[in-house]
């Protein structure tokens, strides 16, 4: 029997990853944030003097990226070449280069086994962009979360000022909106909800009302599903 999936897409800000924590938690599942791999990537790539525009280098550095993950109580911990990057990684400029690297199909076709290698027993809450189209097509469950961009906007500035990293709300909102258009309109795994998602606005609604949310959503494919 096939290791369970639950993918989890959709744009910057939507919540994904406190919502796919916060599930992966409660089911005792694996955890595979992909956004972090991209931006890993960027900061490899800046790191070893990769040119984001040479693709077949950008694809062979995807593929040997020397990249870990260490899981704690309440956060993953990433290491890229052994030194810790987790807060480097998470800026909005750390975003945007990721968003670059990420409409590279070499590095995207790169990543995917080591993406796919995340689904181990008992199952495996996989949060992105493409995780429910192109990573993992046959997940047994499918969300994509979306939020209107203001609200978006708002929860990526409290998440950022909350890791004391400070922002201008104005220059955030546009950079989102920038990432999002990139990520929507690139050629190769465009932002989309997979056709068997059930797709959630979160606009006017809590983490725990979210949470509650998908969790009924498993329970009812679990049921329709016999
Ligand atoms: O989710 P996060 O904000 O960490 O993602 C950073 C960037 O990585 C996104 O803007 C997107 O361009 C890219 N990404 C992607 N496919 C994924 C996850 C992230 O293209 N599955």
């Amino acid at each position: 029997m096939s290791v369970p999936v639950l993918t989890i897409d959709g744009p910057s800000g939507s919540g994904k990853g406190t919502i796919a924590r916060a599930v992966a938690r409660r089911l005792g599942w694996h955890l595979l944030d992909s956004g972090a791999l991209y931006r890993v990537l960027a900061l490899a790539a800046e790191r070893h003097g990769v040119d984001p525009a040479d693709s077949t280098a950008l694809g062979a550095l995807a593929r040997n990226l020397p990249v870990a993950f260490a899981e704690s109580d309440d956060d993953t911990r990433v290491l890229l070449d052994g030194d810790d990057v987790t807060a480097i990684i998470r800026s909005e400029t750390a975003g945007n280069a990721a968003s670059r690297v990420a409409a590279v199909p070499e590095a995207r076709e790169a990543l995917l086994d080591r993406q796919r290698a995340f689904r181990q027993p008992p199952g495996l809450v996989a949060d992105g962009r493409d995780m429910g189209t192109e990573v993992f097509p046959d997940a047994d469950y499918k969300v994509f979360l979306t939020a209107s961009a203001e609200e978006r906007a708002k929860r990526r500035y409290k998440q950022l000022k909350e890791k004391g990293i400070s922002v201008n709300i104005r220059d955030l909102a546009r950079e989102i909106a920038e990432r999002d258009d990139r990520d929507a309109n690139r050629p190769v795994s465009p932002l989309r909800p997979a056709d068997d998602a059930i797709v959630l606005d979160t606009s006017d609604m809590g983490i725990d009302e979210v949470v509650a949310r998908v969790m009924e959503i498993l329970g009812k494919q679990v049921e329709t599903r016999g």
